[in-house]
């Protein structure tokens, strides 16, 4: 049976996989392409519906993205969103201004509930506005269903020929009942069943996998990050011993981690791959030996990942695919016919270049990260790894300040362990972004047991965010620093302070360098 499938046709906004991933979350499967997508395209994907997204351009400009309006013919529900909704408006002989008043935020909607879209949503209602065009006059056989005091046309429809269009963004979580008109228009308008589940998402990839790779050799680089190890299992459970994952331990990684991989993906663990751990500790450490200035630590360390890997590659000969762990929030360009960039180092940007293969296959490039951790838990990835948070690619390097020795190491994943496990019994390690703890260059002097002593003194970090963009420092019950700050001086050598940074982001950024 063919899969029900929304078509996100993307105009340029911030929210477009936002919107597929909402569709998703109504259990029917999104994709999101560009405008571009000729009406052939769309109809060989068979769409039971089409989403026009927002985008900053106003529908008058001489270079603004717009499609041809053949594509109201097609019989296939659309609805238009913001920018989206005036297009719609525009192309079928509606009228779009400038707004006499720009609406940005929350505003209060009043909605005629007696349209579909709006079945089950309060009349007066709180959506998230952002716009400083307008429709000014809705095309012929369209009604307004929505307006704000200085927004006539809020919504419109025609519901003869399946068009609907919202000026605010029902994607976003600020618009309170956006996934009611979401789910009204998926379900009521364009008569979806609802037949997609993560489960679905990954055995479908295995299947897809499976046909491309054929008796193909697969190659993935895994950091244990959350990401690289989900992509890992999907490909072991596609296509078994064809793949092989080289795991490299820079000797930058927290306490027991490299074992913990291991202990996952090698051959005591439960996937049928081949697994192969380079411990390149001692070669890192004389690399980074003396040098103090972060982007060079950072470069250093990218680059002899490359070197690293690129060896163990030599070893295994010609492969024909590379997976790539990249997930959506990866792929900075927002697929208006521009290639992927991929974030660099941690999810190896720098590896085509010296890896033989025929192609890149990057499984979950259409995910955002809490839809990869879902994905991880229905493949069976334990919840300590599928729930681990986020840490960079450089690893400790760049959460040692100044020169990193092994010494420094050592004492960063002592200390970041005790943090780690009294945040965990504390119970508070879910609402935390980010937390870690990391060794300041300064040592200062204190005593000991009747002794003085000239010491490290460790930073504790705490963040809240959602985005990573911005953050703020987290307000850790003092009983819980207390107790770590106490744990940390008594148990890990070379260490006599500790201290908590309060600082936010911006100025400051998450991790020290
Ligand atoms: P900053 O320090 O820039 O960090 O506020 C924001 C988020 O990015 C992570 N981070 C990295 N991740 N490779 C990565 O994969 C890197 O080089 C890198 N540098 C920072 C950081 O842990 C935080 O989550």
């Amino acid at each position: 049976m063919e899969k029900e499938m929304i078509i996100v046709l993307d105009f340029g906004g911030q929210y477009n996989q936002l919107i597929a991933r909402r569709v998703r979350e109504c259990n029917v499967y999104a994709e999101v392409h560009p405008y571009t997508l000729s009406l052939d395209e769309i109809k060989a994907k068979n769409p039971k519906g089409i989403i026009f997204t927002g985008g900053p351009n106003s529908v008058y400009g001489e270079d603004s993205p717009r499609c041809g309006k053949e594509i109201f013919e097609l019989g296939v529900p659309i609805l238009g969103i913001c920018y989206g909704s005036q297009l719609m408006s525009y192309l079928l002989g509606g009228t779009v201004e400038t707004a006499p008043v720009s609406e940005y935020g929350r505003t209060e909607v009043d909605v005629n509930p007696s349209s579909v879209l709006f079945e089950d949503v309060a009349e007066k209602t709180i959506c998230w506005m952002s716009h400083t065009d307008y429709i000014a006059k809705v095309p012929e056989g369209f009604t307004i269903t929505a307006s704000t005091p200085v927004c006539p046309v809020a919504a419109m429809e025609c519901p003869a020929k399946q068009l609907y269009a919202t000026q605010f963004h029902p994607e976003v979580m600020h618009t309170q009942e956006g996934m009611k008109m979401l789910s009204n228009f998926v379900y009521k308008v364009c008569g979806c069943k609802g037949d997609w589940k993560m489960s679905s998402f990954v055995d479908d990839t295995i299947k897809a996998v499976r046909e491309k790779v054929g008796d193909g050799k697969v190659l993935c680089a895994l950091s244990g990050g959350v990401d690289s190890s989900v992509a890992a299992v999907l490909l072991s459970k596609a296509i078994g011993k064809q793949l092989t994952c080289v795991f490299v331990d820079h000797g930058l990684l927290r306490k027991d981690e490299g074992d913990e991989v291991e202990a996952v993906f090698g051959p005591e663990g439960p996937y049928d791959l081949n697994f192969i751990r380079v411990n390149a500790q001692e070669r890192y450490y004389s690399k980074l030996a003396g040098v103090t200035e972060p982007e060079a630590k950072r470069k250093i360390i990218g680059e002899e990942f490359i070197r690293v890997f690129e060896e163990e590659a030599k070893k295994i000969g010609k492969v024909d695919y590379l997976v790539q762990g990249t997930i959506y929030p990866d792929v900075i360009e927002s697929g208006l016919g521009k290639s992927a960039v991929i974030k660099s180092h941690h999810n190896v940007g720098g590896l085509p270049s010296v890896v033989d293969f025929k192609e890149i296959i990057e499984p979950l490039r259409l995910l955002f990260k809490d839809e990869v951790r879902k994905a991880g838990l229905e493949l069976g990835i334990p919840e300590n790894l599928v729930y681990r948070q986020p840490f960079p690619g450089p690893g400790l390097g760049i959460r040692i300040i100044g020169e990193v020795t092994a010494e420094k190491v050592h004492i960063v994943q002592e200390a970041d362990a005790i943090y780690r496990e009294e945040v965990a019994k504390a119970g508070i390690a879910k609402d935390l972004g980010q937390y870690f703890a990391g060794l300041t260059n300064m040592r200062s002097v204190g005593v000991m047991g009747d002794e003085r002593t000239y010491d490290y003194a460790v930073a504790l970090r705490a963040v809240l965010t959602s985005d990573f963009m911005t953050a703020e420092a987290a307000q850790i019950p003092y009983e819980v620093l207390f107790k770590v700050t106490s744990r940390i001086i008594n148990e890990v050598k070379g260490v006599n302070r500790v201290m908590y940074d309060l600082t936010s982001k911006p100025p400051g950024t998450i991790e020290f360098e």
